[in-house]
């Protein structure tokens, strides 16, 4: 479904300009409950505070080595030394998450082929599409659960037209569902993984959503990567927009691990090339404000921050499913995170519905996708009903 997300919320601002009533459920920015992108006080500081002399120069194409150490603190938190001791590891500074799934498509696919994704998802076409490759679905879900058996037999059937192939898993915190693979899950989806032993695999987790989960570890998964074989490469997807609430800064990194020298060496060379022949160099600023917060005085403001958005949005979520279930209102699992789906055969059309009422959430795939992240407790309240009035 060729929608365009970013046209829909300033759909929903212009209509706000002259009914401030309208509820705007279509972006997955956080919005605290005045409707500003106020997020994180320890980061609008940061920003602001941050010397000349570490935002203004060019900075290294890759980010640098410590900005290199910092995203693989970050992202292993405390697994990372078991990580580094069982695996290679190199990172390449990217334009948000965004920037490192487009250069990994630009960089495992030809045009022409497949890549595996669910076929409830992100928006991962318009990558797709730039770099002329088609999709390649499982289903998503089955009975509650995410579809183990429908991810297995779609795999099966592309690794026998197509040798490398890239799979895509969205994991914690699902885009658009809120859903989050529980740990024998992803753990089976790792032992299908290492069935195809015959192909390439390239295994791009996208961790957009890594700190928003309520997992009691959230980097438990990671030292799942470890079982990974030798014919799969690891690709993690690392988003500062979502981590630091800063959306339009573009902070992101591909994290490559593997055993494999060689596939390390195919990672440094071709992300860095592929940075520098397209957006050139990740902002400093952006590269800067990780390395700030990683520093552990900084950090601890930073997670202050964090748990207080965690705790608005689980609120808003909690209410949310709470009404649909009272009146029946069909959603997708839902775990935590910025979203949930509200389930309808006829999405463009409710979409359409809701517009007209004042309520702006984005159709997808089976669904509509309300923004959980962006609206007030004060909007949610009734959302469901509104919803089901207009399936
Ligand atoms: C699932 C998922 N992956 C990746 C991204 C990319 O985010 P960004 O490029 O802003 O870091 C998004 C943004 O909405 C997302 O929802």
């Amino acid at each position: 479904m060729a929608i365009d997300i970013l046209q829909i919320s300033r759909d929903a601002l212009e209509a706000q300009k002259t009914n401030p009533d309208v509820i705007n459920a279509s972006i997955g920015m956080f919005f605290d409950e005045d409707r500003v992108i106020s997020g994180m006080p320890a980061v609008s500081r940061a920003l602001r505070e941050l010397p000349d002399m570490s935002i203004m120069p060019y900075p290294a194409v890759d980010g640098g080595k410590d900005f290199k150490e910092n995203v693989i603190a970050w992202t292993f938190g405390k697994h990372e030394e078991a990580i580094r001791k069982a695996r290679l590891v190199d990172v390449c500074a990217t334009p948000g998450g965004s920037g490192a799934i487009a250069a990994t498509f630009a960089n495992y696919a030809k045009p022409g082929e497949f890549i595996f994704v669910s076929n409830v998802r992100w928006q991962y076409e318009r990558f797709a599409d730039r770099a002329n490759l088609n999709i390649y679905e499982h289903n998503t879900f089955k009975d509650g659960h995410f579809d183990l058996e429908s991810f297995d037999q779609s795999l099966g059937e592309l690794a026998q037209k197509q040798k490398r192939i890239i799979v895509i898993v969205n994991d914690p915190c699902h885009n658009p569902t809120g859903y989050t693979l529980k740990p024998e899950e992803f753990q089976e989806i790792i032992n299908i993984l290492n069935k195809y032993k015959n192909n390439d695999l390239v295994f791009l987790y996208d961790i957009a959503y890594l700190e928003y989960t309520n997992e009691e570890d959230n980097r438990a998964k990671m030292l799942e990567l470890l079982r990974l074989e030798p014919h799969v490469m690891t690709v993690l997807a690392f988003s500062g927009s979502k981590t630091f609430g800063v959306y339009g800064l573009r902070l992101g990194a591909a994290i490559g691990l593997s055993q494999s020298q060689e596939h390390m060496t195919y990672f440094r060379k071709n992300y860095v090339k592929e940075a520098r022949g397209s957006w050139s160099a990740t902002p400093t600023i952006s590269i800067e404000l990780l390395n700030h917060f990683s520093l552990p005085e900084n950090k601890a403001q930073f997670e202050t921050d964090l748990n207080k958005i965690k705790d608005i949005v689980q609120k808003r979520s909690a209410l949310f499913i709470e009404e649909a279930n009272a009146i029946g209102l069909k959603t997708f699992p839902f775990s935590s995170g910025f979203y949930v789906i509200a389930l309808t055969d006829e999405p463009m059309a409710v979409y359409e519905r809701l517009a007209k009422r004042g309520i702006y959430a984005v159709p997808m795939e089976k669904g509509i996708r309300v923004a959980l992240c962006s609206i007030s407790l004060k909007e949610v309240k009734g959302l469901a009903k509104k919803i089901q009035d207009a399936l």
